[in-house]
């Protein structure tokens, strides 16, 4: 990119910040598990082949087994290989590779940290420059807060402090898994860390189309003045998955799909979707708005039957014509599980914008398919000049915001079928990205990383907003504790979730979308 480019690309110049990471070292708890492995050492890899990675970087492993070096560089490898989005580079990872170490030790043992402060101070002194520390914490929960005060306590944490090389902390899910967990939690870390050196992750604001997302609300002039309650009769947010809970059954009984999915993700999705326009694009300014929609939602209806929630867990069915298990028959599932594996909620914004909107957001497992999709429905035109006798299908408008997998935003509205008659019928508008940008886009961690490296916390989640949400969910779990499986509902794997859910919707004179 030359500043030809850059001037007449003001986008382009937005980027060029990410050019600019300090020199840093990542450590990873959490290296021998799954998600590095499948997710973070990928994300990197690919940040180097995009010459996104700072000139003097290094990568610690850091977990309880006892790996050797060349081990920990050897699975590293093969995990690239099986999951990164483009091919293994040897040359470019080998940059990498040769400053990629493992370090064996406890999560609640200061003796491992001293010696893991040691290695980081080693090779600050042998580059002769200072370091940013970043820290990624993927374990599991049990252990965030030992490892955030072992930091604390050997001086890690607040290495280069009030400087750009402040040590930085990104934090996995589940944050928390109460109002009263999360607010623990925020308190440890912030008994260590500063909050601008926080960064709490959530990967649906690392994936493109729900970034996307503000820019097509306030990089365009047509949406914002409709975007209200004078123009918008529903919105409906869809996050869909056709997988099981596979071999993670264990975790996922002690979680639920609303503690997994709707907390996190799909409240960020109404956040963005809901918030006002932000003053400026400064992290800070756009965390604002976010929480401060996410508060306007008043508390939800909770009744044994009826009310503003439904949950459901999925029983055998057939996904992509195969027939699946139940979710009582996944391995790792206690017999007296009451976990739902889906669940629906209907929001009541209390604000200007919004206030008598319903907002439905639904997530669940082993659906039809996977598919996540932000709905905005129209109020209908006045019923005056195409709606006469049945032969005229006047649709309401519809403005889809794909996030994936067939990431792009589509457009319904109501054309002339051609021919002598004057008939109607709902046509699609639509745009994609893969056909517009190519189909090879970056994955959600390389953004997030990256941003991590650089200090820029738009994309992750400030604490108060943590709380907010949970505050909101929270109600929903303790009632849900003690209905037990009474209200628990069931659908067919397979499905598009149970007919409990059609109710929210149609109570207020509103059906779910069917995705696609
Ligand atoms: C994770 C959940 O946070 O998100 C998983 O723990 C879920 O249960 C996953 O499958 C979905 O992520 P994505 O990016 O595949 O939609």
């Amino acid at each position: 990119m030359n500043s030809t480019d850059e001037s007449r690309h003001p986008f382009l110049k937005g980027l060029s910040k990410h050019r600019g990471a300090p020199p840093t070292v990542v450590v990873i708890f959490g290296a021998s598990g799954d998600l590095t492995a499948r997710k973070l050492v990928p994300a990197i890899f690919n940040l180097g082949v995009d010459n996104l990675l700072p000139g003097e970087f290094h990568l610690i492993g850091y977990s309880r087994s006892e790996i050797p070096d060349e081990e920990f560089r050897s699975a590293m490898d093969q995990a690239i290989e099986e999951h990164s989005r483009r091919p293994l580079n040897k040359e470019i990872w080998e940059r990498v590779r040769q400053h990629t170490t493992y370090h064996a030790g406890g999560y609640g043992d200061p003796e491992s940290f001293a010696r893991l402060a040691e290695k980081i101070n080693k090779i600050e002194a042998d580059l002769g420059r200072d370091v940013q520390r970043l820290f990624y914490i993927s374990t599991p929960p049990s252990v965030f807060e030992p490892i955030i005060r072992n930091l604390g306590a050997c001086g890690l944490a607040e290495a280069h402090l009030n400087t750009k090389l402040a040590s930085k902390v990104i934090i996995e899910k589940p944050f928390g898994k109460d109002l009263e967990s999360a607010r623990h939690l925020n308190k440890t870390i912030n008994s260590v860390f500063e909050e601008s050196q926080v960064y709490r992750i959530d990967h649906y604001l690392g994936k493109e189309t729900v970034q996307d997302l503000l820019v097509q609300r306030f990089a365009n002039a047509i949406f914002e003045p409709i975007w209200n309650r004078e123009y918008v009769d529903c919105v409906q947010i869809t996050v869909a998955e056709s997988l099981g809970v596979g071999s993670r059954g264990g975790y996922y009984d002690t979680s639920g799909a609303l503690r997994d999915m709707i907390q996190n993700h799909t409240m960020q999705l109404v956040a963005l979707t809901a918030m006002e326009p932000p003053v400026s694009l400064d992290p800070e300014s756009i965390r604002d708005e976010k929480v401060k929609v996410v508060k306007a939602i008043q508390p939800l209806e909770l009744k044994a039957e009826g009310g503003d929630v439904v949950r459901a867990r999925y029983a055998n069915g057939l996904v992509n014509g195969q027939p699946v298990k139940g979710y009582m028959e996944e391995s790792g599932i206690p017999e007296d599980s009451s976990t739902e594996t889906y669940a629906a909620l209907r929001l009541s914004i209390n604000n200007w914008r919004w206030k008598g909107v319903p907002f439905y957001i639904r997530s669940g497992k082993r659906m039809a398919r996977r598919a996540s999709e932000i709905a905005i429905q129209f109020k209908r035109p006045p019923g005056i000049l195409f709606s006469e006798g049945n032969k005229f299908d006047v649709a309401s408008n519809t403005m889809v915001v794909s996030i994936q997998p067939d990431e792009g935003v589509t457009l319904v509205m109501n054309s002339k079928i051609p021919g002598l008659e004057t008939r109607t019928q709902p046509v699609k508008m639509h745009f994609r990205y893969a056909t517009t940008f190519g189909s090879n886009t970056p994955e959600a961690y390389e953004r997030l990383i990256l941003d991590a490296m650089v200090g820029d916390s738009t994309l992750f989640i400030r604490g108060d907003e943590t709380e907010a949400s949970w505050k909101l969910i929270t109600p929903i779990l303790e009632h849900w504790k003690a209905c037990g499986s009474h209200g628990l509902e069931e659908y067919a794997a397979g499905s598009w979730g149970p007919l409990a859910s059609e109710r929210l919707l149609w109570e207020k004179g509103h059906q779910w979308r069917r995705s696609g």
